[in-house]
């Protein structure tokens, strides 16, 4: 996209009508196991994954699996099948774990990934945290990590809309430098793949209660850069329906769910303070959500090569 740019050309999702504002987003929250939600979804309909699967840490009883990777396989083969060519698929996980609780980790996926896969791996990035629990036996872990994959080489990136501004000293410096750009200093620079985010706290205002709540400012960076307003995100593990909640702040399309009912408990608790900030703060978003899976959900409109949706779906 950015070489696009610099071509003075446009990428296509720029130039797609159902971005224009405003526009309701929909999204689709349901109670089921991710596979059978994945066999319902339309090949190459969705820009986003994100998948922060059970850890295999035996932390509930949802994350307990005899053969991790074995059960990991099939939803893997799915998620690829439903990513658009320019589409991405983000894995959260950790390479610590398998040691005392069994088999499988995000290492166990990357090698499935490799040798069954077309996708290509990215980055790996890594979530460092200043927060964490104490180890007297190890160094404390401070880190876990997303493997991005892309479906194909035309993965879309907004870079641009994840820079992070330069101090004020360092970005005077940089103006006064004549081999630098000003447009690209006034940008800021690339965030780079280690990303400096605290994890909640047990009480971080945005906790709802699930135990691995991931950070609202971590899911906003990889939805911002990795899918373009009005194309459709999937979370098949959707935990505290943060996903969701972003997805609404960014003007996204969701289909989310999660195997514990609870998630619906959750995702109203996300809703309300929603909608708490938005009185607070003045902003509104325009949306609706259900708890099925629509046939007028924007997932089954047809997307182009370069995730622009139409409603001339072929039969
Ligand atoms: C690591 S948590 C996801 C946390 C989420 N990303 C967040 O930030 O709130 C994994 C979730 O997967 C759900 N889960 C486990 N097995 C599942 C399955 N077979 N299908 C759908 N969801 C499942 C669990 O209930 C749990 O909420």
């Amino acid at each position: 996209m950015n070489a696009l740019r610099k071509r003075g050309q446009r990428h296509s999702s720029e130039s797609n009508p159902i971005r224009e504002w405003p526009y309701s987003s929909q999204h689709a929250a349901l109670v089921t196991d991710c596979c059978s939600l994945l066999q319902s979804l339309p090949d190459e309909s969705v820009q986003l994954i994100v998948c922060d699967p059970p850890y295999n840490i035996q932390l509930a009883h949802w994350d307990i699996h005899e053969d991790y990777t074995q059960w990991a396989t099939r939803w893997l083969r799915h998620a690829e099948r439903v990513l658009s060519r320019t589409g991405s698929l983000v894995i959260f996980g950790g390479l610590q774990y398998q040691n005392e609780a069994g088999s499988g980790d995000l290492l166990s996926l990357i090698v499935d990934m490799r040798r069954n896969s077309e996708m290509r791996l990215v980055n790996l990035i890594v979530w460092n945290y200043p927060n964490g629990m104490s180890a007297h036996r190890f160094f404390a872990n401070r880190h876990e990590e997303i493997a991005w994959f892309a479906r194909s080489n035309r993965y879309y990136f907004d870079l641009d809309t994840v820079r992070e501004p330069y101090d004020e000293t360092t970005k005077a410096a940089y103006l006064k430098d004549k081999r630098l750009r000003p447009e690209s200093v006034e940008k800021g620079r690339n965030p780079t793949n280690v990303w400096q985010i605290p994890r909640l706290n047990g009480n971080s205002k945005e906790r709802v209660g699930h135990p691995t709540q991931k950070p609202r400012e971590l899911i906003h960076r990889l939805v911002r850069s990795l899918s373009f307003p009005g194309s459709v995100v999937l979370d098949f593990f959707g935990g505290s329906g943060v996903t969701t909640r972003v997805a609404i702040e960014e003007g996204r399309h969701t289909v989310t769910c999660d195997i514990d009912p609870t998630y619906r408990t959750y995702l109203g608790l996300q809703i309300e303070m929603l909608k708490s900030e938005q009185l607070v703060n003045g902003t509104s978003h325009q949306y609706r959500i259900s708890d099925t899976l629509d046939p007028d959900h924007p997932i089954f409109l047809k997307q182009d090569a370069c995730g622009t949706g139409t409603n001339d779906v072929e039969v």
